[in-house]
């Protein structure tokens, strides 16, 4: 046989075993006799995401719609890899809330020895994020969250002074809140002085440089093999930046030490149990890694939506005004309290725009759904389509439509439990909501007291949101015209 017939074999040889692998891997669901999506050959049930047709909510809800009713949950497939699409409120409430310790995992990548940055809150599963956990909720207490305030309403002058005194303008809304919880997160995260801020800035867009999907897939499903490899999640340069930056600023502020507590960095140095420096470093870049993308797109989606209705932007504005000359002119924990309005315009903007579509979790044990015949298998990942439900017509009418008064205190209470999941919730849901709810309201104040919003030429509307990412963002930046008020 000559050399090319033998290639040919080997690699017809080679084909059909990862033919049979792939067929495999899409038959797990039906090896378990669950309800399921049929999967396409390699894509699975999420044709189009990876290419970046359309966007994983779209996906999801797609499966959500189509299963919801007919069982607790569904099997699909993301590529060759199966995951659970919870259907049911009550399912959900177990996973989040009464039968949490089944679920306390997420089972993403992470790698503390060669990428010690990788060791945060959001990636860590098991006993290490058992013991951060418990560490960083000393940290994220209500008191401690209110002494960061008046640092947040100092940088949120900034947002003033970037408008300007100019009368009519059309600016390029993301960039503003943008450059706004840019400066939040260097401050209070890393402990940046102002003069720092820029070049953080440009650093938080290139962590994610050089990112491959099929790298970071196969990490997940390897993730021995991946630590072996020396895989890493995130661009070098950016990461030795975030973690030389955090540490130098560890030891600057125990040199002047006895400041008022104004950053994570000195909250975790000072905890009880605090945490060593190379540990704290990598919370630091876990809360700009889980929250200046959310924090971004709320408060220009939030723009977005009270721009096209100019009478809700007068009652917010309005609400806001009247509650900040009452409490002489002060961003205190009372006046964030007292904007019932205005953080229901918040609510709808994380019920209508959900930054994450999804919840995830892994089954860190086998959990039999009570009184019936499903189970979950230990090692099952588990896919809360939050978006999904936050659209469901049934809990919510008319769901595209953007109206605050769904967050009325009745209308709140008149929904079933686990249907409003922004920020997830129980063991494993984000630890800052309470300080991202307290920025988003301080942005917003600043943002609405003294100028109005209205769509401009530049104003993409409907709007659309960028398919490549698995946060909810917009495909382009939003761009609105902003008048200056009397
Ligand atoms: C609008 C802003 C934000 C939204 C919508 C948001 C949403 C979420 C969601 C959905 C999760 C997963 C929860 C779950 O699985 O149940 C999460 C986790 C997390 N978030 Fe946020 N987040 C926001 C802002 C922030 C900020 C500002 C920080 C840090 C300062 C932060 C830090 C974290 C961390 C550390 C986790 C992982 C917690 C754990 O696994 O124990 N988030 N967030």
């Amino acid at each position: 046989m000559d050399l090319m017939h033998r290639a040919l074999l080997t690699a017809l040889g080679a084909l059909s075993v990862l033919y049979a692998l792939v067929k495999f891997s899409l038959g797990y669901w039906k090896r378990r006799g669950i309800l399921h999506e049929k999967p396409k050959f390699l894509w699975g049930n999420i044709k189009g995401v990876v290419g970046g047709k359309r966007h994983v909510q779209d996906a999801l809800r797609d499966i959500y719609v189509g299963y919801k009713g007919r069982a607790p949950f569904v099997g699909f497939y993301a590529c060759l890899k199966p995951f659970i699409l919870v259907l049911d409120l009550k399912l959900v409430h177990q996973i989040i809330f009464t039968d949490a310790g089944h679920f306390t995992s997420r089972g993403l990548y992470s790698n503390s020895a060669g990428e010690p940055l990788s060791a945060n809150l959001l990636q860590l599963d098991g006993h290490k994020w058992r013991s951060l956990h418990a560490k960083s909720a000393e940290v994220f207490t209500p008191t401690n969250m209110q002494k960061l305030l008046p640092r947040l309403a100092q940088i949120s002058a900034r947002i003033h002074s970037d408008l300007g005194k100019v009368g009519l303008q059309t600016r390029n809304i993301s960039e503003l809140v943008g450059a706004y919880n840019a400066d939040v997160m260097a401050s209070m995260a890393f402990g940046l002085t102002d003069q720092d801020h820029q070049e953080f800035s440009r650093w938080t867009s290139s962590y994610w440089a050089g990112f491959k999907l099929w790298n970071a897939y196969l990490a997940l499903e390897f993730p021995l093999i991946a630590r072996l490899l020396q895989y890493k999640s995130y661009a070098e340069p950016a990461a030795a930046y975030f973690q030389k930056v955090a540490l130098s600023q560890l030891q600057e502020q125990r040199r002047r030490d006895r400041q008022p507590l104004q950053t994570f960095l000195q909250l975790y140095s000072n905890a009880d149990q605090p945490l060593g420096d190379v540990e704290i470093a990598a919370q630091a870049f876990g809360f700009l890694l889980a929250g200046l993308g959310p924090l971004n797109a709320i408060l220009g989606f939030c723009l977005y939506e009270l721009a096209r209705q100019p009478e809700l932007q007068d009652r917010t504005r309005l609400e806001i005004r009247k509650t900040l000359e009452q409490h002489g002119g002060q961003m205190t924990p009372e006046f964030l309290r007292e904007l019932r309005f205005t953080k229901q315009v918040l609510n709808e903007t994380l019920r209508l725009h959900t930054p994450h579509p999804f919840l995830l979790r892994r089954a860190t044990k086998e959990f039999e759904l009570p009184g019936s015949v499903f189970v979950i298998a230990r090692g099952n990942s588990v896919l809360i389509p939050t978006a999904a439900i936050h659209r469901d017509p049934e809990i919510y009418p008319d769901p595209e439509r953007f109206d605050p008064n769904r967050f009325e205190e009745e209308a709140m209470r008149s929904r079933p439990p686990a249907s409003f999941l922004p920020f997830g919730d129980g063991l494993r849901g984000c630890i800052a909501a309470r300080f991202a709810e307290q920025q988003l309201l301080v942005g917003l104040v600043a943002l609405l007291r003294e100028h109005r919003y209205a769509p401009c030429a530049e104003t993409t509307i409907p709007m659309e949101y960028d398919n490549r990412r698995l946060l909810l963002m917009p495909k382009s930046d939003i761009k609105l015209s902003v008048e200056r008020m009397d």
